[in-house]
């Protein structure tokens, strides 16, 4: 597994003992703020669009929590806990190597642990996202961060539940102990199944030419419509508007049979924005492209 990270996002220095599989990365994001022992006391950061299960981690360890993309926002408070999702899962936005060093960097200062969600890390369009582990971001040291994958996405395994938690060692380790006991192990076959996915980069590559093209296809029919594409340069989603509000757009797109998300369900920022996703079938795709076109 540590070859495959450092083959395919450049990680370097990782042992396999900072690798613990998980039951597919949401069951991790929602309860990595409880099995860290967080509560009430404790403030968890999540970007301010965001995939909602951030919230919900620290909803159930009953923690405060701050939606926020920039450190300024965060003021004198010292949060426990910093969620950050480039590729963006709904925008589609990528943090710059600048923006995660300085917060990896103000994170350490504080003794912050910083959680990045990289589940859309392989799928790049326009722009290269990098891994919070990588070194231009860390120079190498995982202290107080944890890069959390999903085989969902790049590999098509959702149905496996199979993900996987890598970074600092301590806080893996510490993380493995309380899993182990509260019977939260990823069964061997599904482990193989991680395994096998991560030495597959054929598919991986399959699998990003294939969105590539739906994405190809998709987003100048979203515009030749009148939409506006924002962000979207990574992921598996075209975050898109017609100046309206949400569920305008969702009910305009639902009259041709396209199904969208209104942003609002990711954050108030995203309420004149829908989030398209690129997973349906080339066929289903093509078929959303006439509608568009029509
Ligand atoms: C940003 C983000 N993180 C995590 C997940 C969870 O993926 P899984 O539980 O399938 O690993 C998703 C799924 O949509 C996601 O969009």
């Amino acid at each position: 597994m540590v070859a495959a990270l450092e083959r395919r996002y450049g990680i370097t220095g990782l042992t396999e003992s900072a690798v613990l599989p998980v039951i597919g990365t949401k069951e991790l994001i929602a309860w990595l703020p409880t099995l860290l022992g967080l509560g009430a006391d404790d403030l968890v950061v999540v970007p301010e669009l965001a995939y909602p299960t951030y919230d919900v981690g620290a909803r159930l360890a009953g923690a405060q929590v701050l939606y926020a993309d920039s450190l300024t926002q965060l003021g004198p408070q010292t949060p426990a806990l910093v969620f950050v999702n480039s590729p963006s899962n709904p925008t589609g936005q990528v943090l710059g190597v600048d923006h995660l060093r300085k917060l990896v960097g103000w994170a350490r200062d504080r003794g912050v642990l910083v959680a990045s969600d990289e589940c859309y890390l392989g799928l790049h369009w326009d722009a290269e996202p990098v891994s919070v582990l990588h070194p231009s971001v860390c120079d190498g040291d995982h202290t107080g961060l944890l890069a959390v994958h999903s085989l969902s996405k790049s590999s098509s395994l959702a149905g496996y539940r199979a993900g996987f938690v890598a970074g600092d060692e301590a806080v893996v380790g510490e993380l493995l102990a309380v899993r182990k006991h509260a019977g939260m192990m990823v069964p061997r076959p599904v482990q193989a199944a991680i395994v096998a996915a991560l030495d597959d980069d054929a598919h991986e590559r399959e699998q990003r030419e294939r969105y590539r093209r739906r994405r190809g296809v998709l987003l100048p029919a979203f515009q030749s419509a009148g939409f506006t594409v924002d962000h979207s340069e990574a992921g598996l989603y075209l975050w898109v508007t017609r100046g309206e509000p949400c569920r305008d757009t969702v009910g305009w797109l639902a009259q041709r049979g396209i199904l969208a998300a209104p942003g609002e369900f990711y954050g108030p920022r995203g309420a004149r924005h829908v989030r398209v996703a690129l997973t349906a079938t080339d066929e289903r795709i093509a078929a959303a492209v006439d509608r568009l076109t029509d």
